[in-house]
């Protein structure tokens, strides 16, 4: 379109059909972030089937993480990469082994072994799906702990990403405050505690800080049911 060295704005009819191309590119994208979205649904669903604590336990974590991130101001992207990720951070149970996922006792050290396998398999299952590279980092990287004592990579600090370093802070509260056939839930309190104590160990001790305050703020709300955007679902709280 170069003329006398002068470029020619394209015709009007250009511009509305190079416009109507960019917005069929922008929904075909929407499209298959959203059969990523519904397919990663549909193994939790496959997931729950196997083990309906490991359902139940996404819900709230994605709760507790939303709750940690809002705390932190994350951008609207970055909430929404957040609420995926947790969501999403166990889906690699569904690889693990019945007697080992559903055990009542202690694992052995092979069983632990096994166990410890599933943030690799929840990175393996997401990343198939379009647009999900991040959330499957983040997945893979649930267990890393701040001290770089963590796994699958032993990433130290800043090294994880944001949302890996929430949903790792989300997830031990949950284990500690539901109720189990053999074992019943830590009061919220005692549970903050804990993360407390291992602030800067275990835990990035900034978001421990925001989750707990977070919470607080959420206690005053009293409200019994929370709210999952991507399930558009309302939770109970109570972890039983
Ligand atoms: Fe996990």
């Amino acid at each position: 379109m170069k003329k006398n060295n002068v470029f020619e704005l394209p015709s009007l009819s250009t511009a509305l059909s190079l416009l109507g191309m960019a917005s069929q590119v922008e929904s075909l994208k929407a499209d298959n972030k959203k059969i990523s979205e519904q397919a990663a649904r549909t193994i939790l669903k496959a997931l729950d089937a196997k083990d309906n604590y490991t359902f139940g336990h996404s819900m709230r974590v994605a709760y507790f993480s939303i709750v940690t991130g809002t705390e932190a101001k994350l951008s609207a992207e970055e909430m929404f990469e957040l609420e995926l990720s947790a969501i999403f951070h166990d889906i690699g149970k569904i690889g693990t082994p019945d007697a080992v996922l559903n055990k009542p006792s202690r694992l052995s050290e092979e069983e632990f072994l096994i166990m410890k396998k599933h943030p690799e398999n929840s990175y393996e299952i997401l990343k198939e799906f379009p647009y999900f590279d991040k959330v499957a980092e983040n997945a893979r990287l649930h267990h890393e702990r701040f001290d770089g004592k963590g796994y699958p990579l032993g990433l130290k600090g800043e090294e994880i990403p944001t949302a890996a370093r929430i949903i790792l802070i989300a997830d031990t509260f949950d284990a500690m405050t539901s109720t189990r056939p053999y074992r019943k839930g830590l009061p919220y309190e005692v549970a903050f505690d804990e993360l407390t104590q291992f602030s800067g160990s275990q835990f990035d001790p900034n978001l421990v800080r925001l989750f707990i305050q977070g919470m607080k703020k959420e206690a005053l709300k009293g409200e019994e049911e929370f709210f999952i955007p991507l399930m558009d679902k309302k939770f109970n709280k109570n972890a039983a």
